[in-house]
């Protein structure tokens, strides 16, 4: 088994102080970006030209999450702003293919997301596209909501569904994700865990991170 990635979402952090709160989880090799219109989700988070200005103050790699519509136009704009991973709604992308083709022609890695209400098979035209696959375990848009129990069986289909394909992709779940949760949804198959509050609203980061990557008991 491949080891747990903790993935802290800026989006829990105090955006008073992003410099300093994201040293404070330096331990974590991916930091979770939300990018967030106020029209594919009901919130308005931030854009690249805040990803490019925290780009400079840390050494961690970026998983970006664009929940906007349109998202093409702005796929440039976000590799330029220092993304690593790419991720987009498979929701709201008329033309996936383009959208993760141009994703990669951008030097980037691209994943695709799929909300709680769209069926794994969704995804089976995609699998030879994307690197990073995002089941997300709440409805997207906040922060801090309980995590979505009737997801589980779609991380295990898309495990086996990853498996089959015989490709390298990472399975990610973001939502609601915390000790208890945690593994539970490993135990499905995901290796790549966002957490925001469960992060960023606990005082001693790194101890925070280290309850969420196991070992657990099984
Ligand atoms: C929700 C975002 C998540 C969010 C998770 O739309 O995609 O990344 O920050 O927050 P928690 O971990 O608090 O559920
Ligand atoms: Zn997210």
């Amino acid at each position: 088994r491949s080891p747990i990635i903790v993935a802290p979402s800026l989006l829990a952090a105090d955006f008073a102080r992003l410099g300093d709160e994201i040293a404070s989880i330096s331990r974590a090799p991916w930091l979770h970006l939300d990018v967030m219109d106020g029209h594919f989700v009901p919130n308005i988070s931030f854009g690249p030209g805040v990803i490019s200005a925290l780009r400079k103050h840390t050494d961690a790699k970026f998983d970006v999450h664009l929940m906007i519509d349109p998202v093409d136009p702005y796929l440039e704009a976000t590799a330029k702003a220092g993304a690593d991973h790419i991720t987009v709604h498979v929701e709201n992308a008329p033309h996936i293919h383009r959208t993760l083709q141009t994703i990669r022609a951008l030097g980037c890695r691209p994943g695709i997301a799929i909300c709680p209400g769209t069926p794994p098979e969704a995804l089976s035209e995609v699998l030879d596209l994307v690197d990073i696959i995002l089941v997300m375990t709440v409805n997207p848009g906040f922060g801090g909501q309980s995590f979505l129990e009737s997801q589980l069986p779609k991380i295990r289909t898309l495990s086996r569904m990853i498996e089959d394909s015989g490709r390298d992709i990472v399975l990610a779940v973001d939502g609601g994700i915390d000790p208890v949760t945690a593994p539970k949804v490993v135990a499905a198959g995901a290796r790549m865990l966002v957490a925001g509050s469960a992060v960023f609203g606990k005082p001693d980061r790194d101890s925070a991170i280290h309850a969420l990557e196991g070992p657990f008991k099984e």
